[in-house]
């Protein structure tokens, strides 16, 4: 057992050791650093509240923690990097649910109705808000992981007056949370359970509203959401550690929601009530211009030829694993003395740095890496771009394109460049299921094929 004083003093020590984590995670060179301070905060913290006073049952806490670890390292083993998401949104759940057990734990409590006047009221407006935020947190994150698993289809669900029915709906959980707060005992359980009811569908709905490639938007809002439902959880426990962390969590997502909706160049409030992205697929007659294929020998002729190649990376490399041929492919082409960057688009692949998480564990120079302005500019200068396994990212429809439905989306202008050759195995569309016109340009070649076989292949007429 540990006194309150030391409880007190571990956890500001573990909140410094987030902030720091979450600090170390901004830029790859300290990522590694971010994870640890992360890791060494949670053991603090978990320690510092299993031993803390007044704690029970210890052998209970340890056995459950046991399991759910042998369970956490199972998984986190096991999921590919494109299966990241899915799993992220799940885990997103477990927060929703945790704080609506734990409001409703709160509740039945016999202590908590020993509380009076202002505190009594407090009290029971944490309990509410916090079942509300994670009754939501629950079933969004479960829809989202459905949608992003391709369980649950992608397109959004809308019907007319919908904002009007979520409208209603909120305003009944405010009235049930007043009659909440002023019932006596335990007679307002009915209240916090319909309410409850309200926030789960809610929850459903809201993420169902929403599809196509608003999709990661929704991630980085749930876990927004998820730290908001964990900050209320330390309300309702009076725990400072766990208001701190919900905290960073919450403002960290909405951060990054708000990042990724500018690279999207979508007005955050639209993606949040839904309604666009939706799945649509122009059709290839509506495309000007011829397709032209090229070989592999003859893709590598255009590489040797060339002096400066971009190579842009999309989904398709992750799927393929092709990073680390391309990491072969770069130092061939730099000993050939040609100069050599990627091109990283913020949404390229399926969550938020994708690219640059596996170009970093085929330990490509983190130098050639250069972010979509970056590239922009120097594209017209470029000989040769290689598309690996992108789509959406490329498609110059996003700039000319009014009526599709990733019109406004910033992309990489490729076809600005001499030569594009575009690696994937079909004309099959991207994420957003849209037709590609960069296909039909003149100066694009399309390399058929899985994107590591054609990069082991180029790499065997490069070295020959
Ligand atoms: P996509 O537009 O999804 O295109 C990927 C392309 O890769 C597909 O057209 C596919 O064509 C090809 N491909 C798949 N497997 C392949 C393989 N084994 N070898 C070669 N090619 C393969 O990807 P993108 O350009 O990276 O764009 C990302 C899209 O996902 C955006 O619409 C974005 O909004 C959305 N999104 C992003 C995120 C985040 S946070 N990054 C999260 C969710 C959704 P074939 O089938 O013809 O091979």
């Amino acid at each position: 057992m540990i006194s309150t004083q030391i409880q007190t003093a571990a956890y500001l020590f573990a909140s410094i050791l987030f902030i720091l984590s979450l600090g170390g995670l901004s830029s790859q060179e300290s990522a590694k650093h971010g994870v640890f301070y992360g890791i060494a905060g949670m053991i603090i913290t978990i320690l510092a509240t299993v031993f803390g006073a007044g704690v029970e049952g210890h052998i209970y806490i340890i056995v459950a923690i046991a399991i759910a670890s042998v369970i956490g390292i199972i998984v986190a083993r096991k999921v590919e990097m494109t299966a990241m998401p899915q799993l992220v949104a799940i885990l997103h759940s477990f927060v929703g649910l945790a704080a609506v057990l734990v409001g409703f734990g709160s509740y039945l409590d016999p202590a908590t109705h020993l509380l009076q006047g202002a505190e009594h009221n407090i009290h029971f407006v944490e309990v509410f808000v916090g079942v509300f935020i994670g009754a939501i947190t629950f079933t969004g994150s479960i829809v989202a992981w459905g949608k992003l698993d391709g369980k649950i289809r992608s397109k959004p669900l809308l019907y007319k007056g919908r904002h009007l029915v979520n409208i209603i709906l909120v305003i009944t959980s405010v009235i049930l949370g007043v009659l909440f707060t002023m019932a006596e005992g335990n007679e307002g359980l009915p209240f916090l359970m319909i309410m409850t009811a309200i926030a789960l569908f809610i929850g459903v709905m809201l993420v169902m509203a929403i599809g196509g490639a608003d999709m990661p938007v929704v991630v980085s809002m749930l876990n927004s959401y998820s730290g908001w439902a964990a900050a209320a959880a330390g309300f309702m426990l009076g725990n400072d550690l766990l208001i701190v962390t919900g905290a960073l969590v919450g403002s960290s997502g909405a951060i990054l929601s708000i990042i990724m909706c500018n690279a999207m160049n979508r007005s955050f409030l639209s993606v949040i009530f839904g309604g666009f992205g939706e799945v649509m697929h122009g059709s290839e007659a509506d495309m000007v211009g011829e397709v032209t294929s090229i070989d592999h020998e003859a893709a590598a002729e255009l590489l040797k030829n060339a002096q400066s190649i971009v190579i842009v990376p999309g989904y398709g490399m992750a799927v393929a694993k092709a990073q680390y041929p391309v990491h072969d492919m770069v130092d061939i082409l730099k000993k050939a003395g040609k100069q050599v960057r990627f091109g990283i688009h913020p949404v390229a692949g399926r969550l938020p740095g994708h690219m640059n998480v596996l170009l970093a564990e085929a330990n490509v120079s983190y130098d050639l890496v250069l972010e979509m302005d970056e590239i922009n500019e120097d594209l017209p200068k470029t000989d040769v771009v290689m598309v690996i396994g992108a789509n959406d990212i490329v498609n110059p429809g996003a700039e000319e394109d009014k009526t599709s439905p990733i019109y406004g989306m910033p992309v990489i202008q490729v076809w600005n460049a001499r030569n594009v050759i575009v690696m994937k195995r079909s004309m099959a569309v991207g994420y957003a299921g849209v037709q590609n016109p960069l296909f039909y340009k003149e100066n694009t070649d399309m390399l058929y094929g899985d994107a590591k076989e054609s990069v082991d292949k180029l790499n065997g007429f490069l070295r020959g």
